[in-house]
Protein backbone atom coordinates (compact mmCIF):
# COMPACT_ATOMS: atom_id res chain seq x y z
CA UNK A 1 0.00 0.00 0.00
CA UNK A 2 1.50 3.73 -0.80
CA UNK A 3 1.67 5.75 1.68
CA UNK A 4 -1.21 8.06 0.49
CA UNK A 5 -3.07 5.19 0.80
CA UNK A 6 -2.53 4.70 4.06
CA UNK A 7 -3.71 8.21 5.06
CA UNK A 8 -6.52 7.95 3.68
CA UNK A 9 -7.54 4.74 5.74
CA UNK A 10 -6.61 6.46 8.52
CA UNK A 11 -8.73 9.57 7.45
CA UNK A 12 -11.34 7.23 7.29
CA UNK A 13 -10.98 5.47 10.26
CA UNK A 14 -10.77 9.01 12.08
CA UNK A 15 -14.11 10.13 10.58
CA UNK A 16 -15.81 7.15 11.50
CA UNK A 17 -14.90 7.83 15.43
CA UNK A 18 -15.68 11.32 15.13
CA UNK A 19 -19.15 10.11 14.06
CA UNK A 20 -19.49 7.64 16.72
CA UNK A 21 -18.43 10.14 19.46
CA UNK A 22 -21.48 12.84 18.49
CA UNK A 23 -23.45 9.55 18.48
CA UNK A 24 -22.56 8.98 21.56
CA UNK A 25 -22.74 12.52 23.18
CA UNK A 26 -26.28 12.56 21.42
CA UNK A 27 -27.56 9.83 23.75
CA UNK A 28 -26.31 10.78 27.10
CA UNK A 29 -29.59 11.31 28.64
CA UNK A 30 -29.58 11.37 32.25
CA UNK A 31 -32.87 9.22 34.17
CA UNK A 32 -31.18 8.46 37.39
CA UNK A 33 -32.28 5.14 39.58
CA UNK A 34 -33.43 6.19 42.59
CA UNK A 35 -32.57 3.65 45.51
CA UNK A 36 -34.67 5.06 47.92
CA UNK A 37 -37.95 4.22 46.43
CA UNK A 38 -36.51 1.07 44.20
CA UNK A 39 -38.16 -2.15 45.86
CA UNK A 40 -35.24 -4.25 44.83
CA UNK A 41 -32.06 -3.73 44.73
CA UNK A 42 -29.68 -6.51 42.30
CA UNK A 43 -25.94 -6.47 43.27
CA UNK A 44 -24.09 -8.51 40.63
CA UNK A 45 -20.70 -9.75 42.07
CA UNK A 46 -17.60 -10.21 39.49
CA UNK A 47 -14.81 -11.98 40.71
CA UNK A 48 -12.18 -11.14 37.42
CA UNK A 49 -8.68 -12.16 37.29
CA UNK A 50 -5.68 -12.59 39.44
CA UNK A 51 -6.08 -11.87 43.39
CA UNK A 52 -9.60 -11.13 42.14
CA UNK A 53 -11.61 -14.02 43.34
CA UNK A 54 -9.23 -13.92 46.80
CA UNK A 55 -10.90 -10.48 47.76
CA UNK A 56 -14.58 -10.30 46.29
CA UNK A 57 -15.19 -13.32 47.91
CA UNK A 58 -14.07 -11.76 51.36
CA UNK A 59 -16.19 -8.52 50.33
CA UNK A 60 -19.53 -10.45 49.54
CA UNK A 61 -19.23 -12.46 53.02
CA UNK A 62 -19.27 -9.01 54.51
CA UNK A 63 -22.51 -7.88 52.56
CA UNK A 64 -24.21 -10.94 53.23
CA UNK A 65 -23.67 -10.78 56.45
CA UNK A 66 -24.73 -6.82 56.66
CA UNK A 67 -27.91 -7.26 54.31
CA UNK A 68 -28.73 -10.48 55.67
CA UNK A 69 -32.03 -9.25 56.45
CA UNK A 70 -32.88 -8.09 53.12
CA UNK A 71 -31.42 -10.70 51.46
CA UNK A 72 -33.77 -13.40 53.13
CA UNK A 73 -36.89 -10.77 52.36
CA UNK A 74 -36.22 -10.53 48.89
CA UNK A 75 -35.65 -6.88 49.04
CA UNK A 76 -31.75 -7.34 47.87
CA UNK A 77 -30.34 -9.97 45.88
CA UNK A 78 -26.81 -10.61 45.74
CA UNK A 79 -26.12 -12.46 41.84
CA UNK A 80 -22.79 -14.12 40.94
CA UNK A 81 -22.02 -12.90 37.34
CA UNK A 82 -19.44 -15.97 35.69
CA UNK A 83 -17.25 -15.18 32.23
CA UNK A 84 -15.50 -12.23 33.41
CA UNK A 85 -12.21 -13.79 33.33
CA UNK A 86 -9.03 -12.79 30.75
CA UNK A 87 -9.31 -16.33 29.71
CA UNK A 88 -13.27 -15.77 28.41
CA UNK A 89 -12.42 -12.67 26.99
CA UNK A 90 -9.20 -14.07 25.10
CA UNK A 91 -11.50 -17.05 24.35
CA UNK A 92 -14.50 -15.08 22.78
CA UNK A 93 -12.20 -12.04 21.75
CA UNK A 94 -13.99 -9.40 23.15
CA UNK A 95 -13.65 -7.40 26.19
CA UNK A 96 -17.09 -8.06 27.78
CA UNK A 97 -18.34 -11.02 25.80
CA UNK A 98 -22.04 -10.81 25.26
CA UNK A 99 -24.20 -13.09 27.26
CA UNK A 100 -21.64 -11.70 30.43
CA UNK A 101 -22.95 -7.91 28.97
CA UNK A 102 -26.31 -9.05 29.10
CA UNK A 103 -26.11 -10.71 32.61
CA UNK A 104 -24.51 -7.54 33.77
CA UNK A 105 -26.96 -5.32 32.57
CA UNK A 106 -30.14 -7.41 34.65
CA UNK A 107 -28.55 -5.97 37.80
CA UNK A 108 -28.21 -2.00 39.31
CA UNK A 109 -25.21 -1.93 40.84
CA UNK A 110 -21.96 -4.29 41.03
CA UNK A 111 -19.41 -5.15 43.17
CA UNK A 112 -16.07 -5.83 40.41
CA UNK A 113 -12.64 -7.79 41.48
CA UNK A 114 -9.83 -6.56 39.22
CA UNK A 115 -9.37 -7.59 35.69
CA UNK A 116 -6.02 -8.63 33.72
CA UNK A 117 -5.60 -5.67 30.71
CA UNK A 118 -3.26 -7.52 28.19
CA UNK A 119 -0.66 -4.80 26.96
CA UNK A 120 -0.81 -4.03 23.49
CA UNK A 121 -2.83 -5.53 20.59
CA UNK A 122 -6.19 -4.50 20.27
CA UNK A 123 -7.85 -6.43 23.27
CA UNK A 124 -9.64 -3.54 25.06
CA UNK A 125 -9.53 -3.19 28.64
CA UNK A 126 -12.89 -4.98 30.25
CA UNK A 127 -12.91 -1.90 33.07
CA UNK A 128 -12.88 0.59 30.06
CA UNK A 129 -15.37 -1.42 28.33
CA UNK A 130 -17.07 -1.82 31.75
CA UNK A 131 -17.37 2.44 31.73
CA UNK A 132 -18.37 3.18 28.46
CA UNK A 133 -20.77 0.19 27.81
CA UNK A 134 -22.91 1.62 31.49
CA UNK A 135 -22.17 4.81 30.51
CA UNK A 136 -19.99 5.09 34.32
CA UNK A 137 -19.52 8.52 33.49
CA UNK A 138 -17.81 10.04 37.59
CA UNK A 139 -15.05 7.75 38.98
CA UNK A 140 -15.27 8.57 42.69
CA UNK A 141 -12.01 7.58 44.83
CA UNK A 142 -12.04 8.87 47.99
CA UNK A 143 -8.16 9.10 50.01
CA UNK A 144 -8.56 10.03 53.87
CA UNK A 145 -5.68 10.18 56.01
CA UNK A 146 -7.66 11.67 59.73
CA UNK A 147 -3.87 11.74 60.94
CA UNK A 148 -2.73 13.71 58.78
CA UNK A 149 -5.67 16.29 58.23
CA UNK A 150 -6.00 15.08 54.38
CA UNK A 151 -9.69 14.36 53.53
CA UNK A 152 -9.71 13.93 49.89
CA UNK A 153 -12.78 13.01 47.30
CA UNK A 154 -11.57 12.77 43.65
CA UNK A 155 -13.83 13.30 40.66
CA UNK A 156 -12.15 11.57 37.97
CA UNK A 157 -14.01 11.71 34.61
CA UNK A 158 -14.35 7.72 33.64
CA UNK A 159 -15.59 7.98 30.15
CA UNK A 160 -13.62 10.36 27.46
CA UNK A 161 -9.76 11.96 27.56
CA UNK A 162 -7.73 9.14 26.39
CA UNK A 163 -9.54 6.49 27.34
CA UNK A 164 -12.76 6.20 25.46
CA UNK A 165 -10.95 6.14 22.04
CA UNK A 166 -7.79 4.40 23.64
CA UNK A 167 -7.80 0.60 22.02
CA UNK A 168 -8.76 2.50 18.19
CA UNK A 169 -5.64 4.26 17.72
CA UNK A 170 -4.23 4.01 13.83
CA UNK A 171 -0.44 2.92 12.90
CA UNK A 172 0.83 4.14 9.73
CA UNK A 173 4.67 3.17 8.75
CA UNK A 174 6.72 3.95 11.77
CA UNK A 175 4.09 6.16 13.18
CA UNK A 176 1.56 5.38 15.88
CA UNK A 177 -1.38 8.03 16.79
CA UNK A 178 -3.70 7.76 19.49
CA UNK A 179 -6.93 10.43 20.11
CA UNK A 180 -8.55 12.25 23.14
CA UNK A 181 -11.39 13.30 23.13
CA UNK A 182 -13.45 15.72 25.54
CA UNK A 183 -17.03 16.90 24.79
CA UNK A 184 -19.33 19.31 26.65
CA UNK A 185 -21.96 16.90 27.84
CA UNK A 186 -19.58 14.74 29.15
CA UNK A 187 -17.49 17.10 30.92
CA UNK A 188 -20.70 19.09 32.74
CA UNK A 189 -22.11 15.80 34.03
CA UNK A 190 -18.84 15.16 35.60
CA UNK A 191 -18.59 18.86 36.92
CA UNK A 192 -22.05 18.36 38.33
CA UNK A 193 -21.53 15.01 40.04
CA UNK A 194 -18.60 16.90 41.58
CA UNK A 195 -19.99 20.32 42.80
CA UNK A 196 -23.09 18.38 43.74
CA UNK A 197 -20.90 16.24 45.90
CA UNK A 198 -18.89 18.87 47.33
CA UNK A 199 -22.72 20.97 47.92
CA UNK A 200 -23.94 17.82 49.91
CA UNK A 201 -21.19 17.05 51.81
CA UNK A 202 -20.06 20.70 52.91
CA UNK A 203 -16.93 21.31 51.22
CA UNK A 204 -16.24 24.52 49.64
CA UNK A 205 -12.93 24.21 47.60
CA UNK A 206 -12.97 22.20 43.97
CA UNK A 207 -9.78 21.58 42.75
CA UNK A 208 -9.71 21.38 38.75
CA UNK A 209 -6.81 19.68 37.42
CA UNK A 210 -5.21 19.73 33.92
CA UNK A 211 -2.46 20.58 31.56
CA UNK A 212 -4.37 23.54 29.64
CA UNK A 213 -1.36 25.96 29.63
CA UNK A 214 1.42 23.59 28.24
CA UNK A 215 1.85 26.46 25.30
CA UNK A 216 1.02 29.18 27.78
CA UNK A 217 4.32 28.23 29.56
CA UNK A 218 6.11 27.23 27.00
CA UNK A 219 6.45 30.14 25.14
CA UNK A 220 10.02 29.63 24.12
CA UNK A 221 9.65 25.62 23.01
CA UNK A 222 6.84 27.14 20.83
CA UNK A 223 6.93 25.20 17.45
CA UNK A 224 8.07 22.13 19.31
CA UNK A 225 5.38 21.98 21.52
CA UNK A 226 2.51 23.91 19.47
CA UNK A 227 1.39 20.76 17.81
CA UNK A 228 1.19 19.09 21.19
CA UNK A 229 0.02 21.84 23.27
CA UNK A 230 -2.41 22.62 20.90
CA UNK A 231 -4.06 19.27 21.09
CA UNK A 232 -3.70 19.66 24.95
CA UNK A 233 -5.53 23.08 25.20
CA UNK A 234 -8.34 22.36 22.97
CA UNK A 235 -9.29 19.28 25.18
CA UNK A 236 -8.45 20.06 28.54
CA UNK A 237 -8.74 23.70 27.98
CA UNK A 238 -12.58 22.80 27.54
CA UNK A 239 -12.60 20.71 30.01
CA UNK A 240 -11.40 23.76 32.90
CA UNK A 241 -13.45 25.96 30.76
CA UNK A 242 -16.97 23.87 31.45
CA UNK A 243 -15.84 23.09 34.89
CA UNK A 244 -15.77 27.20 35.65
CA UNK A 245 -19.14 27.51 33.85
CA UNK A 246 -20.76 24.91 35.72
CA UNK A 247 -18.80 26.17 39.07
CA UNK A 248 -21.07 29.31 38.92
CA UNK A 249 -24.32 27.35 39.67
CA UNK A 250 -22.77 26.72 42.91
CA UNK A 251 -21.81 29.83 44.71
CA UNK A 252 -20.19 29.63 47.72
CA UNK A 253 -17.61 27.06 46.53
CA UNK A 254 -14.10 28.11 45.33
CA UNK A 255 -12.67 27.02 42.00
CA UNK A 256 -9.24 27.04 41.22
CA UNK A 257 -6.79 25.47 38.46
CA UNK A 258 -3.72 23.58 38.93
CA UNK A 259 -1.96 21.52 36.51
CA UNK A 260 -1.45 17.77 36.78
CA UNK A 261 2.50 17.97 36.57
CA UNK A 262 2.66 20.34 39.59
CA UNK A 263 -0.41 18.86 41.21
CA UNK A 264 1.39 15.54 41.46
CA UNK A 265 4.01 17.42 43.40
CA UNK A 266 1.48 19.34 45.76
CA UNK A 267 -0.11 16.07 46.67
CA UNK A 268 3.17 15.56 48.78
CA UNK A 269 3.69 19.09 49.98
CA UNK A 270 2.71 19.60 53.93
CA UNK A 271 0.66 21.31 54.86
CA UNK A 272 -0.31 22.88 51.62
CA UNK A 273 -2.26 19.40 50.97
CA UNK A 274 -4.10 19.43 53.59
CA UNK A 275 -6.54 22.41 52.06
CA UNK A 276 -7.70 20.19 49.01
CA UNK A 277 -11.07 18.57 49.26
CA UNK A 278 -12.40 17.91 45.64
CA UNK A 279 -10.52 17.03 42.86
CA UNK A 280 -12.16 17.25 39.62
CA UNK A 281 -10.11 15.94 36.61
CA UNK A 282 -10.53 14.18 33.23
CA UNK A 283 -9.88 10.81 32.71
CA UNK A 284 -5.94 10.15 32.69
CA UNK A 285 -4.59 12.51 35.36
CA UNK A 286 -7.64 10.90 37.54
CA UNK A 287 -6.08 7.35 37.09
CA UNK A 288 -2.50 8.22 37.32
CA UNK A 289 -3.17 11.11 40.45
CA UNK A 290 -5.25 8.47 42.08
CA UNK A 291 -2.70 5.60 43.08
CA UNK A 292 -0.29 8.40 44.09
CA UNK A 293 -3.32 9.77 46.35
CA UNK A 294 -3.54 6.08 47.43
CA UNK A 295 -0.55 5.42 48.18
CA UNK A 296 -0.05 8.15 50.94
CA UNK A 297 -2.61 6.83 52.13
CA UNK A 298 -1.16 2.86 52.70
CA UNK A 299 -1.53 1.97 49.48
CA UNK A 300 -3.23 1.47 46.80
CA UNK A 301 -4.03 -1.77 48.43
CA UNK A 302 -6.42 0.43 51.09
CA UNK A 303 -8.17 2.57 48.50
CA UNK A 304 -11.89 1.81 46.92
CA UNK A 305 -13.17 3.35 43.90
CA UNK A 306 -17.23 3.95 42.92
CA UNK A 307 -18.01 4.29 39.13
CA UNK A 308 -21.05 6.10 39.04
CA UNK A 309 -23.82 6.44 36.45
CA UNK A 310 -27.20 7.88 35.75
CA UNK A 311 -28.52 4.29 35.28
CA UNK A 312 -26.06 1.80 36.77
CA UNK A 313 -22.95 1.83 39.15
CA UNK A 314 -19.84 -0.34 39.62
CA UNK A 315 -17.70 -0.72 42.91
CA UNK A 316 -13.89 -1.43 42.81
CA UNK A 317 -10.29 -1.45 44.10
CA UNK A 318 -8.70 0.80 42.52
CA UNK A 319 -5.55 -1.50 41.54
CA UNK A 320 -4.83 -3.79 39.27
CA UNK A 321 -5.22 -7.96 39.17
CA UNK A 322 -1.73 -8.35 40.95
CA UNK A 323 -0.85 -11.24 38.52
CA UNK A 324 2.74 -11.58 40.22
CA UNK A 325 1.17 -11.89 43.76
CA UNK A 326 0.11 -15.13 42.08
CA UNK A 327 2.68 -16.24 40.37
CA UNK A 328 4.49 -16.21 43.72
CA UNK A 329 1.61 -18.17 45.33
CA UNK A 330 1.13 -15.01 48.03
CA UNK A 331 -2.77 -14.83 46.57
CA UNK A 332 -4.59 -15.71 50.02
CA UNK A 333 -2.55 -12.52 51.04
CA UNK A 334 -3.70 -10.21 48.78
CA UNK A 335 -5.29 -7.17 51.14
CA UNK A 336 -9.17 -6.87 50.14
CA UNK A 337 -9.58 -3.39 52.07
CA UNK A 338 -9.83 -1.92 48.77
CA UNK A 339 -12.65 -3.61 47.70
CA UNK A 340 -14.65 -4.00 51.35
CA UNK A 341 -13.85 0.00 51.11
CA UNK A 342 -16.02 0.12 47.59
CA UNK A 343 -18.42 -2.14 49.28
CA UNK A 344 -19.31 0.29 51.83
CA UNK A 345 -19.29 2.96 49.21
CA UNK A 346 -21.82 0.58 47.10
CA UNK A 347 -24.13 0.38 50.08
CA UNK A 348 -24.17 4.30 50.63
CA UNK A 349 -24.81 4.68 46.66
CA UNK A 350 -28.23 2.02 47.02
CA UNK A 351 -29.12 4.28 49.97
CA UNK A 352 -27.88 1.66 52.99
CA UNK A 353 -26.23 4.32 54.62
CA UNK A 354 -26.80 3.03 58.45
CA UNK A 355 -24.66 -0.19 56.81
CA UNK A 356 -22.32 1.71 54.96
CA UNK A 357 -21.50 3.39 58.52
CA UNK A 358 -21.55 -0.02 60.76
CA UNK A 359 -18.68 -1.38 58.36
CA UNK A 360 -16.65 1.91 57.86
CA UNK A 361 -16.78 1.90 61.61
CA UNK A 362 -15.61 -1.47 61.30
CA UNK A 363 -12.74 -1.01 59.24
CA UNK A 364 -11.65 2.31 60.63
CA UNK A 365 -11.48 -0.23 64.35
CA UNK A 366 -9.84 -3.22 62.71
CA UNK A 367 -6.31 -3.68 63.92
CA UNK A 368 -5.68 -6.71 61.30
CA UNK A 369 -3.27 -6.09 58.83
CA UNK A 370 -2.72 -7.56 55.71
CA UNK A 371 0.77 -7.78 53.99
CA UNK A 372 1.73 -8.90 50.79
CA UNK A 373 4.83 -10.76 51.44
CA UNK A 374 2.62 -13.12 53.54
CA UNK A 375 3.72 -12.03 56.91
CA UNK A 376 0.74 -10.64 57.98
CA UNK A 377 -2.85 -11.98 58.24
CA UNK A 378 -4.66 -13.72 55.11
CA UNK A 379 -7.35 -12.01 53.14
CA UNK A 380 -10.20 -14.13 54.63
CA UNK A 381 -8.52 -13.10 58.03
CA UNK A 382 -8.91 -9.52 58.02
CA UNK A 383 -12.45 -9.87 56.78
CA UNK A 384 -13.08 -12.09 60.05
CA UNK A 385 -11.95 -9.44 62.08
CA UNK A 386 -13.50 -6.72 60.28
CA UNK A 387 -17.20 -8.89 60.43
CA UNK A 388 -16.41 -9.29 64.25
CA UNK A 389 -16.49 -5.84 64.96
CA UNK A 390 -19.74 -5.02 62.85
C1 LIG B 1 -8.06 2.19 37.33
C2 LIG B 1 -7.26 1.20 36.54
C3 LIG B 1 -7.87 1.10 35.15
C4 LIG B 1 -7.71 2.45 34.51
C5 LIG B 1 -7.33 0.01 34.26
C6 LIG B 1 -7.52 -1.35 34.85
C7 LIG B 1 -7.98 0.07 32.88
O1 LIG B 1 -5.92 1.57 36.48
O2 LIG B 1 -9.27 1.98 37.49
O3 LIG B 1 -7.50 3.18 37.78
O4 LIG B 1 -6.66 2.75 33.97
O5 LIG B 1 -8.67 3.20 34.56
MG1 LIG C 1 -5.42 3.21 37.76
Amino acid sequence: RTIMKEITLACEAFQKLLEEQLERIRNMNGEKTDFSTKKQVTIGVIDGDGIGPVITAQATRVLEKLLAEEIAAGSIVIKQIEGLTIENRMACGKAIPDDVLAEIKTCDVLLKGPTTTPMGGKMESANVAMRRELDLYANCRPVCIPEKNIDWMFFRENTEGEYVLGSRGVELPGMAVDFKVTTDPGTRRIARAAFDYARRNGKTRVTVVTKANILKNNGKTHVAVVTKANIMKKTDGKFTAICHEVAADYPGITVDDYYIDIMTANLLKEPLREQFQVVLLPNLYGDIITDEAAQIQGGVGTAGSANVGDRYAMFEAIHGSAPRMIERGMGDYANPASIIKAAAMLLRHICRADAAARLEKAMAECKVEVKSDGTAATAAQYADAVMALL
